[in-house]
């Protein structure tokens, strides 16, 4: 869930985006946890009486969002799909056996690309900090009956998941340096991540939205490419966890049009002010403790292998325009207006730019990049 290249929209340049480190990698390595000079950013910028809004959907809510969270009884889990411990000692091994053999000729590139993903998924905690940072939605107590606060809980509850299966599956592969893998995952949860949202839920819910279907891409190409490599199963556990994220976007993306339906401006500017922005990968900030351009180099390794590129930034765009209706929104105010044209009009400006940014970079020698992830092997970017 990374773009190689970001859209700077005020000056209309792609500009390779460096995520720089709160701190040095040098001192992170000695501290993860020492404190990072503050960045101004605006906070609570929902006015008080607009969390009037979540309470008077609280109805809806329950009625309409809740039941796309699926009964526990009825989910998967990640033993669903992984070697049986519970077997006498020779058939686990067997099932491990199989498992290695499968994955045995899927190059290093795909293993990149899938622990990156798994290092994005196992930040959870990060994800559910940020939702509840939100000004009236989020948890007051912990376990709160509020539906917001419910379908938070429950949410995360399904996302855990989908860490938790990519790191076994890794973890029993053995193609991947897991010391390091969880080192970056120390760090990742560490380092937070800043989405920009203001402790707005407006702002919050639009970079759901767009995440959520961000990774149900991203997991939906790394099925694709593990059942042309040969391993079938792995295709399944990718499309499987892709399917969550699709019933997520739906969900996200539903509370969104909600929100259109009864403050028409108000969620609009909220859509053109992230897309102003730019939607920031939840996992911009990882480190291994070696490489300080770690999430450049692994998105530039997902943009090569089709994994997630900035087309599909552009088409994750277009697809939510055309959902919410954007094109043919009326009753805006003319600052709505202007909103409305600057995310209508956005997509062909970033395909333009990317193909741009494409043709230097067909210019440029390919250089190595070693990752820790797979024993310090060298891949070409
Ligand atoms: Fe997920
Ligand atoms: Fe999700």
């Amino acid at each position: 869930m990374q773009l190689t290249h970001c859209l700077s929209t005020k000056n209309l340049q792609w500009t390779p985006r460096v995520h720089r480190h709160r701190l040095p990698p040098r001192t992170q390595s000695i501290s993860a946890v020492a404190a990072a000079p503050p960045k101004a950013r605006k906070t609570h910028s929902m006015p008080p009486e607009k969390q009037e809004v979540f309470k008077s959907l609280e109805n809806w809510a329950s009625k309409s969002l809740l039941p796309m969270l699926k009964p526990v009884k009825d989910c998967w889990q990640p033993q669903t799909f992984l070697p049986e411990p519970a077997l006498p000692v020779e058939e686990f091994n067997e099932q491990v056996k199989a498992l290695r053999e499968r994955t045995a000729e899927l190059p290093d590139e795909y293993f990149v690309v899938l622990v990156g993903d798994m290092i994005t998924e196992d930040a959870l905690p990060t994800y559910q900090t940020m939702i509840n940072t939100l000004d009236g939605v989020r948890d007051e107590t912990g376990a709160s009956l509020s539906p917001w606060a419910t379908w938070t809980r429950a949410w995360t509850a399904e996302e855990n998941r989908h860490g938790d299966l990519l790191r076994t599956y890794l973890y029993l592969s053995g193609k991947v340096d897991m010391l390091k893998v969880e080192t970056t995952v120390q760090y990742l949860i560490g380092a937070g991540m800043d989405p920009g949202t203001e402790n707005n839920p407006y702002l919050g819910f639009v970079y759901t939205s767009f995440q959520e279907r961000a990774t149900f891409v991203s997991h939906g190409n790394t099925a694709r490419l593990a059942k042309e490599g040969g391993d079938p199963v792995l295709a399944r556990i990718c499309g499987t966890i892709a399917a969550d994220e699709k019933r997520h976007e739906l969900a996200y993306a539903k509370i969104v049009e909600k929100l259109l339906e009864i403050d028409t401006t108000g969620a609009m500017l909220a859509i053109s002010d992230m897309m102003q922005k730019r939607i920031t990968m939840p996992a911009h900030l990882m480190f291994d403790g070696q490489d300080p351009q770690l999430f450049e180099h692994f998105s530039a390794v997902a943009q090569r292998m089709g994994v997630y590129t900035a087309d599909d930034y552009a088409d994750i765009l277009e697809a939510l325009i055309q959902r919410w209706g954007l094109e043919k929104l009326e009753g805006l105010t003319g600052e709505g207006r202007r909103a409305q044209d600057f995310v209508c009009g956005l997509a062909p400006r970033i395909r333009k730019l990317q193909e741009r940014a494409e043709e230097r970079a067909k210019k440029m020698e390919p250089h190595g990049v070693k990752f820790s992830w797979i024993f310090n092997k060298e891949i070409k970017l």
